[in-house]
């Protein structure tokens, strides 16, 4: 066989790697502008995607990140500043350099008032332009490997049950570690299904006394007239029905954490009695004479602001100075929605095991929807959805098909007929009706008391409706 030769392979010019695929986004209305800023920042070795208006860009930014922006000022539509302003929702730290052909001072401080690092004008320099955009780039890098630092810092704390990466839940963790370790009483105020028993725990089990009971009470579940005896014991014969001596949980939490929930509808005349343990730290059993001391942690939960409560004379305002030592408000889950991913695969893992299945997983329309969702019952509600989604999925996945209609928006487009297999026949109904008073309601504009007319039922009759199918009242939008 001959010996074949090849010709030399072609010398071929290393790609450009200053740029380290970096990725930069222009946003101009003019093609010139954008093809000649494209050439040259691929050149430099940036990775370059373009929108011909800012609504095309916001589109971009929300899709993917992006390590700077070069925005033009005169765009049509929105202009430059009020882009750069929805840019800043979105990616508050994301860098911006503005384009402008017309550097009036106006313009200038009206874009670094809205946040622009840097202002070029047009025709730019090429060099002074890169040098920017690097140090932008640069700065903004820095930046994020601070707040990463920062996080990895916290991150020493872990409550591994306990999920929450946004900025509110990451500073709770910070307030748990902080003040688990002290006897400081605790109030924690939060919308039902926050996470506050969760929370009181945590600062139990970091505390020294994790070894010692944590012992909750709903305070506002107990009947009044027993509610004295559960948490201070009795004597035998303190009453009718006392027939023999009972400890209160005041006894049975002593050297851990007693977990006082729903302080905020706990009678006056208790409210009285507690404030006398938290003062002297000791109490009698009913009927009894002798004083008991004990060694107790307070944590105290409450879903209505107990100042208001103050306010309106429903609870003592000394007691509620002794119990709002530590404060944490725990942020409804409609104010933190980075948390929902990690909460749905949380619950998605849970329910599998607990019913033997193979883990469930969420289709990329679900996971948007419940993202998108309100949860007027918080955490609570994303669990007990979830919880639903896995018992009546026949597959590895769940799809939108699998979330009641009001989370996942399909209400007004699929037929009312359309169910899941298993559904009963009281979830249909309950999924009909929400879906006829919503369509009311929104052909309505919102407006409860003719929506209530026009279906011949009492305004009250509707608005009960409405909570029990927990629909949420949009906004009234306006006319025209
Ligand atoms: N950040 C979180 N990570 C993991 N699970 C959570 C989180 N927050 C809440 N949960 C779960 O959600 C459910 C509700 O939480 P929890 O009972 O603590 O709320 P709550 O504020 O006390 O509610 P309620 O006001 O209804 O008593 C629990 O199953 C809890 O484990
Ligand atoms: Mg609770």
């Amino acid at each position: 066989m001959p010996e074949t030769t090849y010709p030399a392979a072609p010398e071929i010019a290393a790609p450009p790697t200053r740029g380290n695929e970096q990725t930069i986004l222009i946003i101009d209305d003019e093609s010139g502008i954008r093809e000649t800023l494209e050439t040259l920042l691929e050149i430099e070795g940036y990775r370059v995607e373009m929108a011909i208006d800012g609504e095309a860009g916001l589109a971009r930014i929300e899709g993917r990140p992006f390590d700077l922006v070069l925005l033009d000022l005169a765009l049509p539509g929105k202009n430059g500043i009020e882009i750069l302003q929805l840019i800043r929702e979105r990616a508050p730290e994301l860098p911006v350099i503005m384009l402008t052909a017309y550097g009036t001072v106006d313009n200038v401080v009206d874009a670094i008032r809205a946040g622009a690092q840097n202002f070029v004008q047009k025709p730019w320099d090429n060099e002074k332009l890169l040098a920017d955009i690097r140090a932008a780039i640069a700065r903004f890098r820095a930046e994020e490997e601070n707040v990463q630092l920062k996080r990895a810092f916290k991150q020493r704390y872990s409550f591994p049950n306990i999920i929450g990466k946004s900025e509110s839940m990451l500073r709770i963790f910070d307030t748990i570690a902080q003040v688990a370790p002290s006897r400081s009483t605790v109030l924690i105020q939060g919308e039902s299904g926050t996470g506050k028993e969760l929370i009181a725990k945590a600062v139990h089990a970091h505390s020294p006394r994790k070894d010692k009971p944590f012992v909750p009470v709903n305070t506002g579940a107990v009947p009044t007239d027993l509610l004295e005896s559960t948490l201070f014991g009795h004597v035998k014969g303190a009453f009718t029905s006392a027939i023999s001596a009972k400890k209160g949980l005041f006894e049975v939490a002593h050297g851990g954490t007693l977990f006082l929930d729903e302080i905020g509808t706990m009678p006056l005349d208790t409210q009285a009695k507690i404030l006398r343990v938290l003062q002297d730290r000791r109490f009698m059993h009913l009927g009894g004479t002798q004083e008991i001391q004990v060694d107790v942690r307070i944590i105290t939960a409450t879903n209505v602001d107990l100042r208001q409560a103050v306010r309106e004379g429903k609870f003592r305002e000394d007691l509620f100075y002794r119990l709002d030592v530590i404060r944490f408000e725990l942020p409804p889950l409609r104010q933190r929605r980075e948390d929902i991913p990690a909460l749905a695969a949380l619950f998605l893992r849970r329910y599998s095991d607990e019913n033997d299945l193979p883990h469930r997983t969420l289709s990329p329309e679900a996971l948007r929807a419940l993202v998108d969702y309100d949860w007027p019952g918080n955490v609570r509600e994303l669990e007990n959805v979830m919880e639903r989604g896995v018992v009546l999925s026949l597959g590895p996945v769940v799809g939108l098909d699998l979330l009641p209609a009001h989370v996942s928006g399909r209400s007004h487009s699929s037929s009312v007929l359309e169910h899941s297999a298993d559904a009963s026949l009281f979830d249909i109904m309950e999924d009909i009706e929400r879906r006829i008073i919503m369509d009311k309601l929104e052909r309505s504009n919102w407006n409860q008391t003719e929506a209530a007319e026009q279906f011949r039922i009492p305004l009250s009759t509707l608005n009960q409706k409405i909570k029990r199918l927990n629909i949420e009242i949009k906004k009234r939008l306006r006319e025209g």
